[in-house]
């Protein structure tokens, strides 16, 4: 019986290397309760990388040829730690055609290609895993496939990039600038490292449709989702948020209505009292609700060398259990339904609005104006002067009424920041 589970790496950066480490830890933990004996033996670097020292230190082969690790036939798994999409996805494909299950931590890729490389995991007998892939540390993926089984999921709300959560927090308790935070958190390995699709939301998003395919077993299309990022978010709201009893958090958003869902990532107002709102720096929280379970919520670092790294070797444990246990190659989630999205008019969320206006426009012609839309304002805060900044919660509308109400603000002002807010 096999008792070795010999491994290639692709990438030793901030993850690879934290994954080395991680293993080289738990490795007897790992054999006693799989009965294999697990070892990485070969990593692929970029050719001008130096990570000879290290290498040697944990007994590793290095390369920068693809083929010495795909098509080495003595490997059982690769992992995958290169990021992004290409060359990743071809990497990811070759491995699994050549008979070895990966794991990776790629969110880009199982968000817009997942499909795609199960599939060729199923033809080839082996498995696909990556819990890494949301929220760094927190083992929710799989949490979602075992105890949420006996469960019905209605919303997912989640800070689920630890970077802009960092800036966030450093912004508000240090009044830390965002270029600087953003330095910040880049310098601490938190960032992807073009930043971009932290700050504009992106990077939440792919995790959200990860999350969203495991809660509801449907498979959401990043053009299906609203995607708002936290760049150019004002200290005005920021503190009339606080004012008003919220904090302002990147929130992603899986909610289920009638069997329809609908999924977006934005800056949101999330009530003091709620659990999200307490979740600082780096730290990610998926909160659940749920109709057997109700709430819950699953807090952790989301980003980061080792937390990452000990999801990658969860991931790599289960391969080996499976193995151990003669258990056939499984896919990571074999839940899946037709997606169906929630129409616009069934759409429902209360918003923020900041909105500036001339000087001559009043508290109560904006009141009116929402009034004529059939929308309620639940809270007001005015800053009046040479021209008037109004900042508003509205009562809860659907999509149609949001249109109607942002077409009807931009015809008496201009408006510069609309959130949804949580309820509480
Ligand atoms: N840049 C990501 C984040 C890394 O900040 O959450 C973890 O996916």
């Amino acid at each position: 019986m096999k008792d070795h589970l010999r491994i290639g790496i692709l990438g030793l950066g901030v993850v690879g290397s934290g994954t080395i480490q991680v293993l080289a830890a738990q490795r007897a933990k790992i054999k006693e309760q799989t009965g294999m004996n697990v070892s990485i033996v070969k990593a692929l670097i970029r050719p001008a990388e130096d990570k000879k020292q290290f290498a040697d230190e944990h007994g590793i082969e290095l390369t920068s040829e693809l083929a010495d690790i795909v098509e080495d036939a003595t490997l059982d798994v690769v992992i995958e730690l290169i990021g992004k999409v290409h060359p990743a996805k071809e990497f990811i494909a070759q491995a699994l055609k050549n008979g070895k299950h990966v794991v990776t931590a790629n969110k880009d890729l199982i968000a817009q290609h997942g499909v795609e490389l199960v599939e060729i995991a199923k033809e080839n007998n082996v498995s696909l895993f990556y819990e890494a892939s949301v929220a760094g540390g927190i083992p929710i993926l799989r949490t979602l496939t075992t105890n949420y089984l006996a469960d019905e999921i209605t919303n997912i709300r989640g800070i689920v990039n630890g970077t802009t959560n960092y800036m966030l927090t450093k912004m508000l308790e240090n009044g830390t600038s965002y270029e600087e935070a953003l330095a910040q958190a880049q310098a601490l390995g938190f960032a992807e490292s073009d930043p971009t699709n932290d700050v504009d939301g992106i990077d939440a998003a792919y995790k959200m449709v990860i999350l969203t395919q495991f809660a509801y077993g449907m498979d959401v299309a990043l053009s299906d989702l609203e995607i708002q990022g936290i760049r150019g978010l004002s200290d005005k709201d920021v503190l009339q948020a606080q004012k008003f009893g919220y904090e302002i958090k990147l929130i992603g958003e899986s909610v289920k209505a009638d069997e329809t869902i609908s999924v977006s990532v934005g800056p949101a107002l999330v009530p003091k009292t709620h659990p999200l709102a307490s979740i600082k720096n780096e730290f990610n929280g998926v909160f659940i609700n749920s109709t057997g379970i109700d709430q819950s919520m699953f807090y952790g670092p989301g980003a980061g060398s080792l937390p990452t790294a000990t999801s990658v070797i969860s991931d790599v444990a289960a391969i080996a259990k499976n193995i151990s246990l003669g258990i056939d190659a499984p896919q990571f989630n074999e839940y899946r339904r037709p997606l169906q999205l929630t129409a616009p008019e069934a759409n429902y969320a209360k918003y923020y609005f900041a909105v500036t206006t001339s000087a001559d426009f009043t508290a109560d012609a904006l009141t009116a104006l929402l009034a004529n839309e059939k929308v309620q304002i639940n809270e007001l805060a005015q800053e009046i002067g040479e021209t008037n900044r109004f900042m508003v919660i509205t009562e809860s509308i659907n999509r149609l009424q949001l249109a109607a109400v942002e077409a009807a603000i931009a015809k008496q002002g201009t408006l510069e920041r609309r959130m949804r807010v949580m309820e509480a």
